[in-house]
């Protein structure tokens, strides 16, 4: 798993780890409450911080998780983009969590952006990573209803919780061909 923030759906799918799946690695770009929560799990975790070069960045977070031999790589509260060199060698297997209905509101501000525009329902979105922003094949989607006193924080919250149940859900969907490593989902 790649985080960056509070760790919510880490701890969730953390949570109900079952035959279905195990979390094996948590990699961050920076310290945050996510890797305290993967400790206190008795995960391995790995801090992977950017620094000047983003090539040489990307190279490295691939080799960290390739180190760890993940059949599925899940983004979820991860805020970088991720490179070439990174999906090279897990395109199609990467997935990402996003707080907004996509193709509507992609990037770092989905829900001040949702808001903004005045929407009357958003949702979340699980879909494979690819080299855009946002913008690889969809997995799943849950819509989230804005109340007109809605603020930022009160309406992700909302989103997270939708969230934290819908990428558990996915992940049990998974199925892998253990000859091609390719993934798909039942997910409905
Ligand atoms: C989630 O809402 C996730 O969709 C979002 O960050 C939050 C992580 O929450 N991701 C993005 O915005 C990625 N562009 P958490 O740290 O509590 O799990």
């Amino acid at each position: 798993m790649l985080v960056s923030g509070t760790g919510t759906l880490l701890q969730s799918l953390l949570d109900n780890q079952d035959a279905r799946y195990r979390v094996r690695l948590v990699v961050a770009d920076k310290d945050c409450a996510a890797l305290e929560r993967a400790g206190m799990a008795g995960v391995e975790t790995r801090t992977v911080p950017l620094g000047p070069d983003r090539g040489a960045w990307d190279e490295q977070l691939a080799e960290v998780v390739a180190a760890a031999e993940p059949d599925l790589v899940v983004s979820a509260g991860f805020m970088k983009i991720l490179g070439p060199a990174f999906l090279d060698r897990f395109e199609g297997v990467t997935i990402n969590t996003h707080p907004a209905i996509l193709p509507s509101f992609p990037g770092a501000h989905a829900v001040r952006d949702a808001l903004a525009y005045g929407v009357k329902v958003t949702g979340s979105t699980v879909h494979f990573v690819d080299a855009g922003v946002d913008t690889g094949a969809i997995i799943a989607q849950q819509p989230v209803t804005v109340a007109p006193d809605d603020t930022e924080d009160s309406l992700h919250e909302k989103i997270k919780a939708v969230e934290r149940e819908l990428i558990v859900s996915v992940l049990r969907s998974a199925r892998i061909n253990p000859t091609s490593r390719k993934v798909t989902f039942t997910h409905e």
